[in-house]
């Protein structure tokens, strides 16, 4: 496939691609769970060769990433599924030296894969019932860089949904890129691995509110409060 590196070749794979998929899930529409144009076309001006990038389940998707000469991370526990990628690149002249396979469950993988490094795109499109979606953005989005990005499924699923609106869009350190009614993009306004204490978490205001008068309170010892509240009364 084309050897260079401009955002215009990256689009025509993703026309060459869309247009005649791999058979990647037998099940599957055109054998192959794919999702919009538009989704492949938005990843396509997110990357670049040699991006670090990661997807949880495997796909069409996945040849793109390869074609792209992305350095990508295919998370997906069936080997068959990898060995229809693998014999799919082969046959279309797609180098696959940037590609690697981790053939486990993503709930399983991701976690031992934490301080595997940095990353720029993270496309998340694996097993989408409750929470993995959950445990696949902790894992995976919790390694992108700041200003990464994240690409979101399926988002007409509440399973999905529901970790999109009740704590995604109501956090400035995600910042909306593009949605359709199916996929969903933001870039990550911060850093570092996600997990974090409750109080710094700004989708719960009012316990934050509560812990902020609670910690006020202790700041100031009982014994100056006492005194206080004796020359108040002393006052009135
Ligand atoms: C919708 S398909 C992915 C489509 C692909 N992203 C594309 O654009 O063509 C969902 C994939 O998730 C995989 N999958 C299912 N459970 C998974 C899990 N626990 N971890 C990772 N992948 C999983 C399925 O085998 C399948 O390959």
């Amino acid at each position: 496939m084309e050897n260079d590196d401009s955002l215009e070749t990256r689009l025509v794979t993703v026309g060459k691609v869309f247009d005649s998929p791999p058979a990647v899930h037998p099940e599957g529409p055109r054998g192959v769970w794919s999702t919009e144009r538009s989704c492949y076309d938005f990843m396509a001006n997110h990357v670049r060769r040699g991006s670090r990038t990661l997807e949880t389940g495997i796909g069409l998707s996945t040849v793109l990433f390869a074609a792209w000469g992305c350095d990508h991370l295919a998370v997906c526990p069936d080997p068959g599924q990898a060995t229809a990628i693998e014999a799919y690149c082969t046959e279309n002249g797609i180098y696959t030296d940037s590609l690697t396979f981790d053939v486990r469950r993503s709930e399983v993988a991701l976690p031992d894969r934490l301080d595997s490094g940095e990353l720029d795109l993270v496309f998340i499109d694996g097993c989408h019932g409750f929470p993995l979606s959950i445990i696949d953005w902790f894992y995976a989005a919790g390694r992108l860089r700041r200003e990464g990005v994240v690409v979101f499924d399926d988002v007409q699923l509440p399973q999905v949904s529901l970790l999109i609106e009740s704590f995604i869009e109501p956090d400035d350190r995600w910042q909306e890129l593009e949605t359709t009614p199916k996929w969903r993009a933001y870039r990550r306004m911060s850093e570092g691995f996600l997990g974090e204490e409750w109080f710094v978490q700004p989708f719960f205001p009012a316990q934050k509110v509560k812990h902020h008068k609670r910690t006020l309170k202790d700041a100031v010892p009982l014994k100056v409060r006492k005194k206080l509240a004796r020359a108040l009364r002393r006052e009135a």
